[in-house]
Parts: structure tokens; C-alpha cells; sequence
């Protein structure tokens, strides 16, 4: 299969199973289930699923046993995204290419479907298969640490803190491994152990999800400076407007993209233990440098 086929073919498979396991937009109070269902199903790239689908990949596990993480990953990173959004935080009106969670519920709606979302991945992720090595009490260690405020929720308070200053690049590159590194790297390892993977395996993964996972946020800051509205389905040209941390407005256009390049290449290079295995995951990492949206 070749990666675009790869990536549709994966997307689907995770977009079936959330809609297995979320609620039904009609059951009551059936305004929540709806915006839930409108904030997931609005599109999106699908990228920490699929990493979590291709790590297990990589381990030689079977991807069914991967899909109660898959989704949880993604829950998860869509309702940081409807909070993200908010008019208290970056106040943005658009996202995935229509209006966001709070301009069609509102506001109050919106701040309940991110909670309802992230509690919701805790339930998906507790009916993972365990392992020899890994069990529940593992995967869920896993995402609530990533989901905390030493990490996820840590970033967006340096992301939000760090607006209209001047900050060095060493605080820079702590706010994108929080916010951006720490969510793609556990969809990994998450992964990983519903394989069973070797810690020596999961340290290597951890590795590259940490190397793409910056580039990855590198090149999201590059994109909002660069792209279209439409392209990229969310407002271009917002961290300018509000003064935010960002690679480009640090170290420029030009550097932001050798600085994604390396950090590409020190993502590829992580993954020699898994050999063979992880070239899917290394054709992911080529990909997403050349992304445009
Ligand atoms: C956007 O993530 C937020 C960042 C962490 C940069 P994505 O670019 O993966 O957004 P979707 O899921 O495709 O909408
Ligand atoms: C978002 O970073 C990171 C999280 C949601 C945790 P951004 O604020 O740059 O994401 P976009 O550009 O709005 O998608
Ligand atoms: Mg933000
Ligand atoms: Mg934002
Ligand atoms: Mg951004």
C-alpha cells in the first residue's frame, strides 16, 4: 500500500471505531453528543491515531489491538483543540474547515464537550488489551501524564503566558515539546504497548515522537505564517496577530524550515532499533515535512 492509501486506509478504520464508541448524537442530553460528534467528525488529519496504529505496526502487534488507543489520542487532542479555540484562549472561528465548537453551541456547550471528550478517551483507553508487559494501569499512567499540566495543559499555559513576550528558543522549544511533543510521542508508545513492545523499542520511539513531534509544531507555526485560510482549514496568519511564541517570530521563516528539516532527520534516525518495521513511520515523518496543511 502506498502512503496516501496507508493513511486514508488507517483514518477510516479510527473514524469507525469513534463512531463506535462515542454516543449516539440523539441520546440526552443529546446538545452535547451532538457538538461532540460535530468537533470529531469534522475531519482532521487523523495523525496521533495513525502513529499509534503504525507503532504497534512497527512492534509487530496487530492493529485492531491498537484501536481503543488510537481513539483516545485523538478525543483527546480534539478537545484541546475546542478549548484551544475558545474566545478566552486563542479565539479562533475556524477549524477543520468550518466554524468551531463554541460559534455553532456556544461557549458553555463548547467548554462541556472538551471535558466530555477528554473523559470519554479515559473510558475508550481502559477497554485496550493488555499485555504481558503493559496493562491498564500503563495506559492510562501514559495519557494522563501526557494530558496534564506537566505536559499538554503545561504548554498551553507557557503558550498563553508567552504571548507579546520576547522568549528564547530554549523556552520556546519547552512550550512545543509540551504542548505538541508529549501527545504524539504517547500515541506512539501507547501503540507500542498494546504490542508488547521492548522498553528498548519504546525508548526509541519515545525518541521519535519527541523529534517529531517539534518539527511537527515547527511546521504548524511556518504553516500560519505561509498558508491560506482555506488550505489550512483554520484561520491563517492568527500568532502574528496575537503575538505569539512561535519559531518564525523567534528565529525566522528560513530557519523554522532547517530547523524542521533537522529535526525531521534526528526523527528518522531514532528509528534504527526498530529497523524494517518502522519504515512506515519514517515515510509518516518524510510526509509530514512536505505537508502544506
Ligand atoms: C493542530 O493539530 C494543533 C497542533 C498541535 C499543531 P493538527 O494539525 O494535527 O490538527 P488536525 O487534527 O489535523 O485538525
Ligand atoms: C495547539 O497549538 C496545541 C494544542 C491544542 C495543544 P496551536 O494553537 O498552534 O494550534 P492551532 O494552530 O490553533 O491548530
Ligand atoms: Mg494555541
Ligand atoms: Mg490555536
Ligand atoms: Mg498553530
Amino acid at each position: 500500500m502506498d502512503l496516501k492509501a496507508y493513511l486514508a486506509d488507517r483514518a477510516a478504520l479510527v473514524d469507525a471505531a469513534m463512531d463506535a464508541y462515542l454516543p449516539e448524537a440523539k441520546e440526552r442530553p443529546s446538545t452535547i453528543h451532538e457538538a461532540m460528534r460535530y468537533a470529531i467528525f469534522a475531519g482532521g488529519k487523523r495523525l496521533r491515531p495513525v502513529l499509534c496504529l503504525a507503532a504497534a505496526e512497527a512492534c509487530g502487534g496487530e492493529t485492531a489491538d491498537a484501536l481503543a488507543p488510537a481513539c483516545a489520542v485523538e478525543l483527546m487532542h480534539t478537545y484541546s483543540l475546542v478549548h484551544d479555540d475558545l474566545p478566552a484562549m486563542d479565539d479562533d472561528d475556524l477549524r477543520r474547515g468550518r466554524p468551531t465548537c463554541h460559534k455553532v453551541y456556544g461557549e458553555g456547550m463548547a467548554v462541556l464537550c472538551g471535558d466530555a471528550l477528554l473523559t470519554e478517551a479515559f473510558l475508550i483507553l481502559s477497554q485496550a488489551p493488555v499485555t504481558q508487559r503493559y496493562g491498564t494501569r500503563h495506559y492510562i499512567t501514559e495519557l494522563a501524564e501526557t494530558g496534564g499540566s506537566r505536559k499538554l495543559i503545561g504548554g498551553q499555559v507557557m503558550d498563553l503566558e508567552g504571548e507579546g513576550k520576547k522568549l528564547t528558543k530554549k523556552e520556546l522549544i519547552r512550550i512545543h515539546e509540551s504542548k505538541t511533543a508529549a501527545l504524539l510521542t504517547a500515541s506512539l508508545r501507547l501503540g507500542a504497548m498494546t504490542a508488547n513492545a521492548t522498553p528498548a523499542k519504546l525508548g526509541a520511539l519515545t525518541s521519535f515522537g519527541y523529534n517529531l513531534g517539534l518539527a511537527f509544531q515547527v511546521i504548524d507555526d511556518i504553516l500560519d505564517v505561509t498558508q491560506s485560510t482555506e488550505v489550512l482549514g483554520k484561520t491563517a496568519g492568527k500568532d502574528q496577530a496575537v503575538e505569539k511564541a512561535t519559531y518564525p517570530a523567534i528565529i525566522g521563516l528560513a530557519a523554522s524550515r532547517k530547523e524542521a528539516a533537522k529535526l525531521t532527520k534526528a526523527a528518522m534516525d531514532s528509528l534504527k532499533p526498530l529497523g524494517k518495521k518502522a519504515k512506515r513511520l519514517e515515510e509518516i515523518a518524510a510526509y509530514l515535512l512536505k505537508r502544506e496543511y
